[in-house]
């Protein structure tokens, strides 16, 4: 899920380990370096964390001045050793990020020609089919050119070459690639992160291109063979620091970091001073538009859904929503009317990506809610709705989750404002409201204890529930996917009124239901919900406020008090007792929060 290549002049194998480092946040299950020494290929391969990799390291070190590495997150073939990268074929190594889609038709031409596989990759095919030009009386980046031109699906590659201590080649098809430019030393990785203790120019690779990167050059070419000119930026990454601070984990970090980044985000699309939502230049008029079509994955999936309850209100907008991996093959009719709205962190993930170019091709206007301004989705929309959340390290979404509710309910009003739903008056109270999410976010960090107390017997379940009603169902759904994909806990998600239709014959006196609850228009029907759990000896475990504690009739085993907060930023709030509720209860199990097993941060494959 990482690449780091480094033709450079003193042993880079170091220096490899360290930038895979900064890649880390993205999730892997084994990791590799390769280097030429006195000639040879040479590389050390290790499952598991990179701990275990700089072991081998220290054993058996290698000093080769021009290297390649990897964190691979499995696709094809278990994690292990043998599947890590980099692969080698008869003097040609490679580590590759993505889906080689082809690989199977490509691997049964390559036994028919007489390679062995050695792994259960599709990389490797990779490696063979270079190999193979090389051995046809190709050089080096022809041969690597020619191999390109047979693959099929979505890569970025990294290719490095026994008889050439001068050359790695780069390539792009999908996941993110960038070049880095320093002073006789060239670098390749995945992002400005990787690169960033080494350089802040860099040239991010687009679809289709490949890149021969030497100690004093860089040149990038077109899949036709034809030089491209790209443009260089100074990257922001060299001032961020991968630094936990005094907190346990990067997760835990990132919860606590929300009222100031809720409050960095709200300031660039609301007026604090005079109560009004910023007029963004947007691609589409609001008041003109007649349907809006979300996308997304995840986490930032369930922001969307919670968008599509704040423009319907607010706006009187229809929304769309899908997650993204369906939308793109649903070939949804889109009208001439509408605009498209995708939300990402990384703004890289593939299948949000590929919503993204559906409706480009569809001609709709198309904004994207972004974390990583250097993203490909953000090149490629006609907006940028930028959260300021800053690099989000764990793998679990949380401080963008709240950004991107903050741009999306901000908006909302901004829509409602431009068709004729919210008068000026209204305006300025809702942004007031807003503008109050800070200051009550940091309320409600302080639950933190008591939410740890509740954590601890969370963790002793194989199974909760979550239930919410209105924006508090996507909540729901939310606070079951942190829980299990952070503590391995079986948790489900419901509208807390499709309770009766299928979820209650799980309840028993050994399930835990956790109620997402403020006191609002329909908390009463909610507090029905709760007495049918009650009744049948469900644990209910009730998220709610003052008024909402004092007015429930139900005997909850806890009750979680926030504050009293307006309801267009509950959302906003209560995602904060939600994501503490699943790193304490992760805590209390042991397992790796900021790296959950098999998850990564930024999903470059289908
Ligand atoms: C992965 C992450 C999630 C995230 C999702 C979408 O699955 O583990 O936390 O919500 O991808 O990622 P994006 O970068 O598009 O927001």
């Amino acid at each position: 899920c990482g690449i780091v290549g480094i033709v450079g002049h003193t042993p880079v194998a170091p220096l490899i380990v360290d930038a895979l480092k900064r890649l880390e946040y993205r999730g892997y299950d084994s990791a590799g370096v390769a280097t030429i020494e006195h000639g040879e290929l040479a590389r050390r391969r290790a499952e598991g964390k990179l701990v275990n990799l700089e072991r081998k390291l220290h054993a058996e070190p290698l000093d080769g001045t021009i290297g390649i590495g990897h964190t691979r997150w499995a696709t094809h073939g278990v994690p292990n050793e043998t599947n890590a990268h980099p692969h080698f074929s008869n003097g040609v190594a490679i580590v590759h990020n993505g889906i080689i889609e082809n690989f199977a038709e490509l691997r049964d031409e390559l036994i028919a020609d007489g390679y062995n596989f050695a792994s259960q990759t599709d990389t490797e095919v990779v490696a063979h089919l270079v190999s193979r030009e090389m051995a046809r009386g190709a050089k080096p980046v022809e041969a690597a050119h020619k191999a390109l031109k047979r693959l099929e699906g979505a890569f970025a590659l990294a290719i490095m070459f026994k008889g050439d201590e001068d050359l790695i080649v780069g390539a792009r098809n999908g996941p993110p690639l960038a070049v880095g430019h320093g002073e006789g030393e060239m670098y390749l990785g995945s992002d400005a992160i990787a690169l960033a203790p080494f350089t802040n120019s860099i040239t991010y690779l687009e679809d289709g291109d490949w890149a021969v990167v030497r100690r004093n050059e860089i040149a990038i070419f077109d899949m036709d063979g034809n030089k491209v000119e790209r443009k260089r930026q100074q990257s922001i990454g060299t001032s961020f620091l991968v630094d936990k601070g005094n907190h346990r984990h990067f997760m835990h970090k990132e919860i606590h970091e929300q009222p100031e980044v809720i409050s960095h985000t709200l300031g660039n699309y609301i007026d604090f001073t005079n109560g009004k939502a910023k007029a963004l230049e947007l691609p589409w008029d609001f008041a003109k538009i007649d349907r809006l079509a979300i996308s997304a994955c995840g986490t930032a999936y369930l922001a969307g859904l919670i968008g599509k309850y704040w423009f319907e209100r607010l706006a009187r907008l229809p929304v769309d929503i899908d997650i993204a991996s369906e939308f793109r093959y649903r070939e949804m009719p889109l009208s001439k009317n509408s605009a498209a709205l995708f939300v990402s962190q990384s703004g890289e993930t593939a299948d949000t990506l590929a919503s993204l170019r559906y409706c480009r091709k569809e001609g709709v206007p198309i904004g994207v809610v972004v974390n990583v301004r250097e993203s490909t989705m953000a090149r490629e929309a006609d907006v940028i709705l930028p959260t300021l959340a800053g690099p989000e390290i764990g793998v679990a979404s949380t401080k963008a989750f709240t950004c991107q509710l903050s741009v999306m309910a901000a908006l909302a009003v901004r829509a409602g404002v431009a068709r004729g739903h919210i008068s000026p008056d209204e305006e300025q109270k809702l942004v007031k409201q807003l503008a109050e999410a800070p200051r009550l976010a940091s309320q409600v960090v302080k639950l933190e204890e008591q939410i740890e107390k509740v954590s601890r017997d969370l963790a002793h379940h194989r199974d909760v529930l979550y239930l919410g009603r209105d924006t508090n169902f996507p909540l729901a759904l939310e606070g079951a996917l942190k829980l299990k994909e952070l503590s391995y806990i079986h948790a489900e998600g419901y509208a807390a009124g499709e309770l009766k239709h299928g979820p209650i014959a799980l309840i028993d006196e050994n399930m835990p239901v956790v109620v997402i609850a403020p006191y609002d228009r329909i908390f009463e029907k909610t507090v029905s919900n709760m007495q049918e759990v009650a009744a049948r000896g469900g644990k209910i475990i009730l998220i709610t406020d003052k008024k909402g504690a004092e007015k429930s009739t139900v005997n909850t085993i806890d009750t979680i008090v926030l504050p009293d907060v307006p309801e267009i930023i509950a959302p906003i709030l209560y995602a904060l007792p939600v994501q503490m509720l699943a790193y304490f209860t992760a805590v209390f199990m042991g397992t790796d929060v900021d790296q959950p097993r098999n998850l990564a941060k930024s999903v470059t494959v289908e």
